[in-house]
């Protein structure tokens, strides 16, 4: 057992090797633009260079004189074809419907040619005449417009709020007000947006990396009014999609349209440059928190407000205050959220999108409190700790957060740290050392799957999940292993096509509670059969026990006594070679059409703070950091989390997620950044040269505790999500940390070496 895979502790499942390590290290995975397809065409896009204004006209002339152009798609040619809906696809946008630009890099046309190097080469011919108008691209900007996000968005619901929160904030003896801004920030999964389509008859087949294979094949059979059942959406393995790839993007029409005009496959890959204006990102926030506290740091009033931006057409909003202000015991609380409408694209979600923007604010805000105070901020959250949410009181299904600081303390060595900022030093480095709190509502959505058992042990479990990199093959695989009693390496798990049993979004952290659930719904149904065989059969070794007291392992039924018959013995009994199961997993309290919107790709995921009790997963994250005192060149030798996030069902991906996510929240404290020209709303930086993400030598010491937390209300599996934990508190654990080192709070993400700077 190796770091990599923790020995699993108490209901911890095992450290099981991904189930397609091996297809994915030697390029044997398929992601979807690496599907053979004979007579293929390719497509690229060509997009504006203006943010704001009409196309008066646009030349396609010489792109269409470029050896081995087929076609062009363009302005006039959707007749027929319905806009994106705003929520199944990430903007509502039709950018060929009509000749207006609201955004930079707004698609304007798809050249479609024999080969890539032809499109590509066409597109650039392509030439645009614009009526330009002046764009607002920032907060700042004249001519942007503020609109609260209750009653325009779809979120938030509400904006949280207990108590008097203005008079308890008046009369608190001590009062912390402090603003918090973060930037811009774009996806950049590794495989490159995509999208394949081709039809055969009415048929329509899209191969697309996706995170929601039905939610594409609902989106794109409503655009072209079409029945859902005559498209297929395939996505065998998707190359990291952290939200970028949950919703539906325009372009998956417009390729679709051009595979039925030339009546053959046609493939755009989107650069990696043009995904930064055709895809969305997480929108740049501002926020205020105002605490009213206790001399011996009780909270006694909490406010969060936030300003988010979003594009003209949509009103897209994150609302982290649903998250951040059930976050302690607050006593009175206020909150609001409000949307600034500018010349932007549409935002949409990135892992973790309402937690990682609005706990960065709490977070940093609590350690300034805990240094106005002169408390420990491990200590100051201890008192503030809470078994009930405060906003309506609900107690938590299980709640570890303290016991995740002390663990992730003693790990990191926090006593060893002398509060006092800059008093810490290694040569010419300067020391400082910062913590936070991570959580994430857990999510829970209907799922179905098929699961078939031979008589020789082989088990296919079949659900159209998505693979993104986070597991969910494997640990469906395991949960299937372990409740047919058989090895894991006799399972077999299909996902990626919307032929299988659907799925929900990839998205929110809820597929492997989820699918699980689904999964383990359909194993009990196979056992259920399987034993009331071998109760029912007139002489076998099981005959007239109570099914109930009968268990499946290693190949075989057992009862509680020992008696015990082998798997082909029962089969036998049932006179079947295989015995296969489909389940429709929804969960409490979900609505009784739930599957019926799961297999049209509608959402009902649920959990958080909705139902009887508040469901979250929790952790507690510790960061060093040095900071050269001659070049101010910021170093993280240390990252430190532990996390209770109910049953972990395989500890080696567990720990990979939680070690991404720490990674990514040192990526977005100290790195990440989309930049956005005041004059022109135009993006500056578009491509991983100019975008910063960390190196490997970035990444230094990275310790992930996963604690063990038994939680049998938060659903069947026991699980909770994992996938958006972990990047969540670490950039107030930098920015905390970057204090200590050096007394200078930085309230503006990200922090670089330019902010130490006089
Ligand atoms: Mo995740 S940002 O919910 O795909």
């Amino acid at each position: 057992m190796s770091t990599a895979a923790p020995q699993p502790k108490a209901n911890q499942g095992q450290p099981e090797p991904r189930i397609d390590a091996r297809l994915k290290v030697t390029g044997g995975a398929r992601y979807a633009a690496d599907i053979p397809l004979s007579n293929l065409a390719y497509g690229v896009l060509v997009t504006s260079d203006i943010a704001r204004g009409q196309v008066r006209s646009i030349d396609f002339e010489a792109a269409k004189a470029t050896p081995g152009v087929l076609d062009i798609v363009s302005y006039g040619d959707m007749t027929g074809i319905e806009k994106p809906q705003f929520g199944s696809a990430y903007t509502s946008l039709g950018p060929l419907h009509d000749r207006t630009i609201w955004h930079d890099g707004q698609i304007m046309a798809l050249v479609v040619a024999d080969t890539f190097e032809a499109a590509q080469d066409a597109a650039r011919k392509v030439k645009a005449e614009y009526e330009e108008q002046h764009p607002s691209g920032h907060f700042g900007s004249a001519g942007t417009e503020t609109i609260p996000a209750k009653g325009h968005a779809q979120r938030p619901k509400e904006n949280p709020s207990a108590g008097d929160f203005d008079g308890a904030f008046q009369s608190a003896p001590v009062k912390l007000e402090a603003e918090y801004r973060t930037p811009t920030q774009t996806h950049n999964p590794i495989e490159l947006f995509s999208t394949t389509a081709y039809w055969t008859g009415k048929q329509l087949t899209i191969c697309e990396p996706t995170q929601s294979l039905y939610g594409l094949r609902g989106e794109i059979a409503r655009q072209f009014r079409m029945d859902p059942a005559d498209v297929r959406v395939i996505a065998p393995y998707v190359g990291g999609g952290f939200g970028s790839k949950g919703p539906s993007t325009p372009r998956t029409a417009i390729v679709a349209l051009a595979a039925r005009r030339l009546n053959r496959p046609v493939r755009c890959v989107v650069s990696r440059e043009q995904a930064y204006t055709t895809m969305p990102y997480r929108a740049p926030t501002r926020q205020r928190i105002r605490i009213g506290a206790t001399p011996d740091g009780k909270i006694t009033a909490f406010s969060h407000e936030g300003w988010e931006l979003t594009s003209r057409i949509d009103n897209y909003a994150v609302a982290g205050t649903e998250t951040t202000t059930r976050l302690y015991g607050y006593g009175s609380v206020a909150s609001d959220v409000q949307l600034v409408k500018a010349d932007r694209q549409t935002p949409a979600y990135m892992r973790s999108p309402p937690e990682v923007p609005y706990v960065f604010a709490v977070e940093s805000a609590l350690d300034e409190l805990a240094y106005k105070l002169g408390m420990d901020p491990v200590e100051l959250r201890r008192v503030n700790d809470t078994d009930r949410e405060p906003i309506h009181g609900k107690p938590f299904t299980s709640r570890h957060l303290m016991a995740c600081y002390d663990q992730a303390a003693q790990a990191f060595n926090w006593s060893a740290r002398n509060p006092k900022p800059g008093s810490m030093r290694h040569g010419d480095w300067l020391i400082g050392m910062g913590c936070a709190t991570a959580v994430y509502p857990t999510h829970i959505a209907p799922a179905t799957a098929r699961v078939r058992l031979r008589a020789d042990g082989d088990v296919l479990v079949q659900s159209a999940s998505q693979e993104l990199g986070t597991g969910i093959r494997t640990v469906a695989g395991q949960m299937a292993a372990e409740q047919l009693g058989v090895s894991f390496d006799k399972v077999k798990v299909e996902m990626g096509d919307t032929e299988l049993p659907p799925a929900p979004v990839s998205g929110g952290s809820n597929s492997t509670a989820s699918v699980c659930s689904a999964v383990l719904k359909a194993c009990q149904q196979i056992q259920e059969r399987l034993f009331r065989a071998a109760v029912a059969s007139n002489n076998g070794p099981l005959a007239g026990r109570n099914p109930a007291d009968l268990a499946i392992r290693n190949g075989a039924l057992v009862a509680k006594d020992g008696a015990a018959q082998k798997l082909p013995d029962v089969f036998a009994l049932l006179g079947a070679g295989a015995v296969e199961e489909y389940a429709e997993f929804i969960p409490d309290g979900g609505p009784h059409d739930a599957v019926q919107k799961l297999y049209q790709g509608k959402l009902t995921m649920t959990g958080g703070p909705e139902g009887k009790k508040a469901k979250y997963a929790y952790g507690a994250e510790f960061v060093e950091v040095r900071i050269n005192s001659r070049t101010r060149e910021i170093r993280i030798p240390r990252l430190v989390g532990a996390f209770a996030a109910g049953r972990i069902m395989n500890t080696r991906t567990a720990r990979s997620q939680l070690m991404g996510g720490l990674i990514w929240g040192m990526s977005a404290a100290l790195f990440e950044a989309t930049e956005i020209d005041e004059r022109t709303a135009r993006t500056i930086n578009r491509d991983l040269q100019d975008y910063f993400v960390p190196v490997n030598a970035d990444v230094q010491q990275v310790e992930v505790i996963l604690l063990t937390e038994v939680d049998h209300e938060v659903n069947p599996a026991g699980v909770k999500g994992i996938g958006e934990l972990g990047n969540v508190g670490t950039n107030a654990a930098v920015a905390n940390a970057v204090f200590h080192a050096t007394g200078k709070r930085l309230r503006q993400l990200p922090i670089r070496l330019e902010h130490f700077v006089a």
